[in-house]
């Protein structure tokens, strides 16, 4: 009676327990016949497809003149497919895992300000909770191509695939294109099939693909397939307007259900079709009509005919000038959508959801009554649409139609290891970056613009409180010439420099960065001259230099180097007044209030304490004459720094109020100098200002600006919005939508290297970390 099972290998027994379990039907319901490792699908003997998971390509916040280039690329990119090939559009909404948000969370660590890290995690918490952000949209380009061979297949795939990204490319417009492998593939039909199973390490010697993605249950209904718990149902868009409306992908993954759509587009040979277009003028005229007539049956308006026939119910030389002179091609297309549910009314539900978006838009959707297995194969991940036995699945589409069903959204800035920025206006999603991520940013340097009140200081405050606390060796050294940040400093541990008149503290003018430290390409600046030309300026603004004076200055700068090690500007002083010349005499009389005289801050050795990883230099208590120099001394220290710890720590810069260093020629060159250079040193420059139109107007703030990567843009007054946008490349739509006069405060645009996005961080005001922010009153007001 019982027989002895002969002992199977554990993956053998499995398989076969699996096989047991998946019977005939459910394997049998997927239209392909292999997969390989490297991704290539054999769909019937005659078609080979291959999937390319597509990248966003940034197009809602980028304003109409660059949409219309997203547009025609993609256009161009549908129209290099030929008559032997086929296009599939798949577009995934699906649910974000758990997981996701949990790798960007800053870990405690044990210090009294876990209390900022715990609120920042909860404020990306809150927001990657909102609704909005459960459901991510992945899209996939499907190509199919009709050949015998599989290797045969394999080049045209590769050539087709090269092609398609070449109008992108052309365009400038930033696609990236994965071709997926044999596993991958696996995985993405598996979402479908077997939701929540990932495969890894796929053996496709000895394993068959369609095993891997059979489901496990599988229950055909006219109306709806029942897979494993899921219940399921593909709707095909019956009529639609002939101009399609391009939100219709937007809206329906709006919807935040999980949802599939795919776009089906089949070349019509071109030749062949100008010859036919004669005749299908005749039939059109039938076609129409009987359309018309079934529309009204139907109920529906008698505009929606098929793309084709309204094309062609003009005229046939209108056609004709929509294929030779626009460039348009003729596809057979198929539109589908699948939903799924957890029962039968959920998916009611939802069904009647979809509609309704289709509805709004003039689609109206279907189900794909009694052809629900070859909708569901048609909307899986094959490259194929099996519904040619219902002629109603099908519909003409011209290369426009297709292309304005163009699944770019907008992109995210989402570095997995990068700091919490706010939150993605278009999409809702959190925004991560990390500006030492060479991959993003070729430099880290960054401004912050905006318009007085606009929330500059904040949002440098919030960045500078999380560098801090993620990158605990960092060094951040701020300017503030207007006290905003002595609060923070005070609260978070910096030593605070107060550079004014007065006090006992003094960084001396005359140190140099270590010169055996200087790279390569800077060992051959020469330093004192450059302190010779800092001290020439300066006194230049003081006292107005002749020639003559100049000279000397430049004599006795060298000279004080020669004698001293460590020369200061007492030092310096010395030097000058031993020189036998009445001009020398003279000019150590009239500078003399600035090297031993009552302005005497950078006359000594430097005697503030530097060594704290962070500084704030505070100048505004300085007299305003001694201003635009104190900033070129408090530069060149830092410098010093910089050269200092590069290699050991990156040191972050932050210049709030960058104007000031753009009086004139000189301090515009020597600020930009400085940022050019601290960068080579691993330091970090972020400047903020509100008045970039001041800035660009020195040929050193535009060298600055053209250098800058990462640019954080706030409300803006119209001036400054014309020079954003005539010379930093900001699309005016874009501007106006997002930075105008009326952009609340913490909200604006983020540029990455290109890639912009518009973001918004409200700081909740019953926090801890609002407190510290806002903590901007300058306590000691004059
Ligand atoms: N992200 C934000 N969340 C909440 N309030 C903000 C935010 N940014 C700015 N504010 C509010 O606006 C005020 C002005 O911002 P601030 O950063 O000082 O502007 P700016 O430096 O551009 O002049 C702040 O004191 C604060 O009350
Ligand atoms: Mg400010």
């Amino acid at each position: 009676m019982f027989k002895k099972k002969k002992k199977l290998s554990v993956a053998a027994q499995r398989k076969a327990d699996r096989l047991a379990r998946l019977g005939y039907s459910t394997q049998d319901t997927l239209k392909f016949q292999d997969l390989n490792d490297e991704g290539l699908m054999k769909i019937d003997d005659d078609h080979y497809s291959r999937v390319y998971e597509l990248g966003d390509v940034p197009f809602e916040a980028i304003g109409a003149e660059a949409q219309q280039e997203v547009i025609v690329s993609y256009g161009e990119a549908i129209n290099t497919l030929d008559a032997k090939s086929h296009y599939q559009l798949l577009v995934v909404n699906e649910r974000v895992g758990e997981n996701a948000i949990e790798n960007l969370l800053m870990p405690m660590a044990g210090t009294p300000d876990d209390v900022y890290r715990k609120e920042i995690n909860d404020l990306m918490k809150a927001r990657f909770s909102s609704e909005d952000n459960e459901f991510q949209v992945k899209r996939y380009a499907i190509i199919t191509t009709e050949q015998k061979r599989a290797s045969a297949a394999e080049i045209s795939l590769s050539k087709a695939a090269l092609a398609f990204q070449e109008p992108f490319r052309k365009g400038g417009v930033p696609l990236t294109l994965h071709g997926l492998s044999g596993e991958e593939r696996v995985n993405l039909i598996n979402q479908f099939t077997n939701p929540g199973m990932t495969m890894s390490k796929v053996d496709f010697q000895h394993q068959n693909a369609k095993d891997l993605v059979a489901p496990s249950f599988l229950e055909l209904d006219n109306n709806q397939i029942q897979i494993n718990q899921a219940h399921t149902r593909v709707l095909y868009a019956k009529y639609y307007p002939k101009v399609l409306e391009d939100d219709l992908i937007k809206n329906l993954t709006a919807l935040n259900h999980e949802m599939v759509i795919s776009l089906h587009a089949q070349p019509y040979n071109m030749r062949d079709l100008q010859k036919k277009i004669q005749t299908i003028s005749q039939f059109n005229k039938i076609d129409r009509r009987r359309q018309q007539k079934d529309n009204a049956k139907d109920g529906v308006s008698s505009d929606f005919v098929s793309g084709l026939s309204e094309d062609i119910g003009q005229t046939t030389d209108a056609l004709k000038e929509d294929f030779s002179k626009y460039g348009q091609k003729l596809f057979t297309g198929t539109l589908t959508v699948m939903v799924s549910a957890k029962n039968k009314s959920e998916l009611r539900a939802i069904t009647d959801e979809v509609k309704g978006v289709g509805e709004a838009e003039g689609v109206f959707f279907e189900s794909a009554y009694n052809y629900q297995e070859e909708a569901f194969n048609t909307t899986l991940t094959l490259g194929w649409s099996f519904l040619n036995e219902d002629p109603d699945t099908y519909r003409d589409m011209t290369t426009l139609n297709i292309a304005t069903q163009r699944p770019f959204t907008s992109v995210e800035l989402q570095n997995p290891h990068g700091e919490f920025f706010g939150q993605n206006q278009i999409t809702g999603n959190v925004i991560t970056i990390d500006r030492k991520d060479k991959q993003d940013l070729l430099t880290p340097s960054g401004l912050v613009l905006g318009s007085s009140g606009s929330g500059k200081s904040v949002a440098v405050k919030y960045q500078l409180l999380n560098t801090l606390l993620n990158h605990p060796k960092d060094r951040i050294i701020i300017v503030d010439p207007e006290s905003e940040y002595i609060e923070i400093g005070r609260q978070l541990g910096a030593q605070i420099l107060d550079i004014s008149t007065g006090t006992n503290n003094h960084l001396n003018l005359m140190d140099l960065a270590d010169r055996t430290k200087l790279r390569e390409e800077d060992k051959k600046l020469d330093l004192i001259k450059e302190k010779s030309n800092l001290l020439t300026t300066m006194f230049d603004k003081v006292l107005t230099l002749s020639d003559a004076q100049k000279g000397v200055i430049d004599l006795v700068t060298h000279d004080t180097y020669e004698q001293y090690e460590k020369p200061t500007l007492v030092n310096w002083q010395a030097v000058l007044k031993s020189r036998p010349e009445k001009i020398a005499q003279e000019l150590a009389l009239s500078t003399s209030p600035y090297t031993v005289g009552s302005q005497d801050v950078f006359s000594y050795e430097t005697n503030l304490d530097l060594s704290n990883r962070f500084l704030i230099f505070n100048t505004k208590h300085l007299d305003e004459n001694m201003k635009p120099f104190a900033m070129q001394v408090i530069l060149d220290q830092i410098w010093k720094q910089v050269v200092a710890s590069q290699n050991i720590v990156s040191t972050w810069l932050f210049f709030d109020e960058i104007q000031v260093n753009f009086q004139d020629q000189d301090s515009a060159n020597w600020f930009a100098n400085l940022w050019a250079r601290v960068r080579k040193y691993g330091a970090i420059p972020t400047g903020i200002t509100q008045n970039i139109s001041n800035i660009m107007q020195f040929q050193g703030g535009r060298n600055l600006t053209s250098n800058t990567e990462f640019m954080m843009l706030l409300r803006q007054k119209a001036p400054d919005l014309k020079i954003l946008k005539e010379e930093l490349g900001f699309d005016e739509n874009v501007l106006d939508q997002f930075v105008n006069e009326r952009a609340e405060v913490g909200t604006g645009l983020i540029r990455v290297n290109g890639i912009m996005v518009p973001f918004k961080n409200p700081i909740p005001d019953h926090t801890r970390l609002y407190e510290l922010l806002n903590t901007d009153v300058d306590t000691d007001k004059e």
